[in-house]
């Protein structure tokens, strides 16, 4: 429910405020938006002036009999086509250029913001909903520049001229035309109110919808696995219906609203032919006027009618500018501070001071941490599965702020540091390795230019990567597809392993990085931690211990706290938790054993 509740936005009251910003958007591009105006109000006043050029044809040249007159009138009318046409055709390129422009900044400011968010931001929202907001929301703003402002106010230069000229030439009449107007006016108002429900709750379907999709789409192996095919249609079908019959309800409405408006002008129509042809018969009008009179007509209620589905647009375009403006006016929650200083040389000292953490404040999973890491340190992260392991890599990443304690860089704070100068020092293998949809060379050098092709490759040997790479068909131009579908999750791990080397940091952080790798693989690797570990401060998280054995200090977490620290040896003469975990490994890899050399026999 909450994912609908933060779709729906109320824009009623909101709608000065947006317009400017909107128009802000638009700023860029003023002599676009001045060319469409001024060629809607030439294309406008062309279509205005020919119903008068016939009018004057009939009344003066026609009834007269003067053709030459006639002629004059009939090139003077091509011409206004020929004006009303290139204004049209260059009103519509103008708006459309001006709804790409808008469109292309837009999404590029999305992205870039989304870039500066912080992780807690990305905890709390679906990648579906943040999709919908770089693609259909701006697209519906692109319908706002495109259908919407521009060509309301030609709607409404139209109704107004028509108005003034009906008005002008003959005001009893043109009263009489619009007698019919209140109930224009009625049935335009209620079909603009149901249409707009209908269309807000279409618009909260086709989130779900999305958002069903996609994620039965990124799981379907488990979806297929345990069969959930029927339920998960049944799930999709609800919805779908859903949103159908949300848009069955406004087909009603519009399947009424237009017979409804063609019924009203042919009224009018009827009349003006009526009270029209009494004054021509009485002499007190001319039959040009009356002819001119039913050419208004017509051009006079599409116009109205039309507005009422603009205004539509323009709501559902209020909409999804809020929801972008929304997203855009979000501040990270980790920011740097007012005169943040940035992390120069290297990587000395890394320490944990009594800090307290919980992704929600009131539960935390961190309490009371202090541990130190000095220069050139191995130090081991170890504990139960949820004990606080990688959380206490995303608090020294700065993914989070603490809620009490304090982290420091060289003695520094790291509060006080700058983001970007902190996470420089550091490269991390993280728990659940992510692969771009490109070459494994560019998922390694991740478009760094400092790192040489010749470093990269030397960065795969040394991690033993290199071995599956020369393997593959391109070797280090293979393209890897989304997440990296196309490898084992090993051999991710492995390309990310070379990642975090060729980056060459003061700090290395592995989170787990052996966890799925096999034991062949796992000594090689073993060996390649030492190496690459030797004169290099690093924090390893393991799950096997037998990594760990040779850190220069482990930390063992239970339920958030720090229980015990101290070497290898010294953990295990103190027969604690450390010593549990490692008698349960030990036997494991004995049974593990045992099953080899007895297959063996
Ligand atoms: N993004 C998150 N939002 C809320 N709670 C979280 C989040 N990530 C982890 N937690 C919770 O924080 C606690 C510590 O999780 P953490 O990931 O640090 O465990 P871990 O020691 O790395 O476990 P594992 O060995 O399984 O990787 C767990 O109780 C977990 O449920
Ligand atoms: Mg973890």
């Amino acid at each position: 429910m909450t994912a609908l509740e933060e779709d729906k936005v109320t824009t009623r009251q909101l709608d000065r405020r947006l317009f400017w910003r909107l128009f802000r958007l638009g700023h860029p591009y003023l002599h676009l938006i001045a060319a469409a105006f001024f060629f809607i109000l030439l294309g406008t006043a062309s279509t205005l002036a020919g119903p008068i050029v016939i009018m004057r044809a009939i009344d003066d040249h026609v009834a007269t009999g003067d053709m030459h007159g006639l002629t004059v009138m009939a090139l003077v009318y091509l011409g206004l086509l020929t004006i009303e046409f290139l204004a049209y055709f260059l009103q519509t390129y103008c708006t459309g250029m001006l709804g790409q422009k808008v469109m292309y900044d837009l999404r590029g400011q999305i992205f870039d913001h989304l870039q500066t968010l912080s992780i807690p931001y990305f905890d709390r929202n679906p990648v579906g909903r943040i999709i919908t907001r770089v693609t259909n929301d701006v697209e519906n703003l692109n319908q706002l520049f495109t259908q919407g402002i521009v060509t309301i106010f030609a709607d409404i230069f139209i109704i107004a001229g028509i108005i003034a000229v009906m008005v002008y030439y003959a005001p009893t009449l043109a009263l009489w035309s619009f007698t019919v107007l209140p109930l224009l006016v009625v049935a335009t108002f209620v079909f603009r109110h149901k249409v707009r429900k209908g269309f807000d709750a279409i618009r909260v379907l086709l989130a779900r919808i999305n958002s069903n999709l996609q994620e039965n789409i990124t799981g379907m192996k488990t979806v297929q696995l345990f069969r959930r095919e029927t339920r998960s249609f049944d799930i999709f079908a609800r919805i779908n219906r859903e949103h159908t019959q949300a848009h069955e309800r406004t087909i009603l409405y519009f399947a009424l609203f237009f017979p409804i408006v063609d019924i009203l002008s042919a009224a009018a129509l009827a009349l003006v032919i009526l009270k029209g042809g009494a004054a021509i018969g009485a002499g007190a009008l001319t039959f040009g006027v009356v002819f001119a009179f039913i050419r208004y007509l017509e051009m006079f209620f599409r116009p109205v009618s039309d507005l009422a589905e603009k205004y539509n647009i323009l709501q559902s375009a209020m909409a999804s500018s809020e929801r972008i403006f929304k997203l855009l006016d979000k501040r990270p929650e980790v920011r740097d501070r007012v005169g943040a200083k940035e992390l120069d040389g290297p990587v000395e000292s890394v320490a944990f001071e009594n800090v307290v953490f919980g992704y929600n404040a009131d539960n935390p999973v961190i309490r009371d941490v202090s541990f130190s890491v000095d220069k050139g340190q191995r130090v081991a992260l170890v504990g139960h599965t949820g004990a606080g392991k990688s959380t206490v890599i995303n608090l020294l990443s700065r993914f989070y702020d603490l809620q009490g304690g304090r982290i420091t860089v060289n003695g520094t704070d790291i509060g006080d540091l700058t983001q970007r100068s902190l996470r420089s020092r550091m490269a991390a293998v993280l728990q659940d390795p992510f692969i771009f949809s490109r070459t494994i060379a560019e998922n390694i050098r991740l478009g760094e230019e400092r790192i040489s092709l010749d470093q990269m490759r030397e960065a795969a040997r040394i991690v033993n990567a290199n071995g599956f790479i020369e393997e593959l068909p391109d070797r280090y131009d293979t393209m890897l597809v989304e997440r990296g579908e196309n490898i084992s999750t090993g051999q991710k791990q492995l390309v990310s392993f070379a990642r975090a080397m060729a980056f060459d940091p003061d700090l290395l952080i592995l989170d787990e990085a052996t966890a799925n790798i096999d034991t062949a693989t796992e000594a090689l690797i073993q060996a390649a931690i030492a190496e690459l570990t030797r004169r290099r401060t690093s924090i390893i998280v393991a799950h096997r211990l037998s990594t760990i054995q040779n850190a220069d200090k482990i930390i063992v977490l239970h339920h958030g706290r720090k229980v015990e620290e101290g070497n290898h040896n010294e953990l295990l003469t103190q027969r604690g938790l450390y010593h549990r975990l490692y008698q349960l490994q030990y036997k494991e890899e004995l049974i593990r054993k045992r099953g080899i050399a007895s297959q063996g026999r």
